[in-house]
């Protein structure tokens, strides 16, 4: 059954031009830039890899906030090939981006809104959410979760692929430098990681797991595993 749609703010609409308009266009180029310390490919899979045991023949994953799909497109080369998988992102250009990626029957790409998903309530096994719940304020966080939380299946995963503030010291500093400083300006990542747990329960998931990636990942992200 369908929901009732629910109403777009400006702050989506501005957010969604920006990404229209500019990022899609070098989002795929910075992100190899910005992370080529890391390595986004190692880091994709280093995800993937914690993702990949739960899920099952038949399983239907949705990526939400998938931007240009790349961790969506890995994916699928990663689990069953009876899996379906659906990536969906509000912006049309990270959706056009996306879509000239891979082409396979069970991988499907779609403009829409996280907070306002046009998916009948438990049509998935698995939900994926990879850096983009510290771009939202508190408010669509919540909307974004609740819908994850519907469309689930009982019992299906929701994996929050995220920033991790690393506790040591010394990697702190290069967190800050590297990552944390621009994101405090430009994004809600601290207070999304202060947070996140007590919101997951508050739209009544369960949260089963945190994965700090390892050492050669400066332990800089996080995978935080959930259930309905
Ligand atoms: C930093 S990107 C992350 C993209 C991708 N998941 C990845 O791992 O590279 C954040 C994405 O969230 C998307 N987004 C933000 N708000 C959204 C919403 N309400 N509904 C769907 N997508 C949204 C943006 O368009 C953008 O592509």
């Amino acid at each position: 059954m369908k929901e009732p749609k629910k109403k777009k703010t400006k702050t989506q609409d501005r957010y969604r031009w920006v990404y229209d308009a500019i990022i899609s266009k070098f989002y795929d180029g910075s992100m190899k830039i910005g992370l080529s310390i890391i390595g986004e490919q190692k880091l994709r899979k280093a995800v993937i890899s914690l993702i990949s045991p739960y899920v099952k023949h038949n399983d239907s994953i949705l990526d939400l906030c998938c931007g240009t799909g790349t961790l969506t497109t890995t994916l699928v080369d990663s689990v069953y090939s009876d899996c379906e998988i659906v990536g969906v992102d509000l912006s049309e250009g990270q959706i056009f981006q996306a879509v000239k990626k891979k082409y396979l029957p069970n991988l499907e790409f779609k403009i829409m809104d996280a907070s306002n998903l046009n998916f009948a309530s438990e049509s998935f096994n698995i939900v994926l959410i990879s850096a983009a719940l510290h771009e939202m304020d508190k408010s669509l966080r919540f909307r974004v979760l609740q819908e994850a939380h519907r469309v689930l299946r009982k019992k299906g995963y929701l994996f929050i692929f995220e920033h991790h503030e690393p506790s040591e010291p010394k990697l702190r500093i290069f967190y800050n430098f590297y990552l944390g400083f621009w994101e405090k300006i430009l994004s809600h990542s601290s207070e999304m990681q202060r947070n996140i747990f007590n919101e997951l329960k508050d739209v009544k998931f369960n949260p089963i797991d945190q994965i700090i990636l390892d050492k050669k990942i400066f332990k800089f992200f996080q995978l935080i595993i959930s259930r309905k």
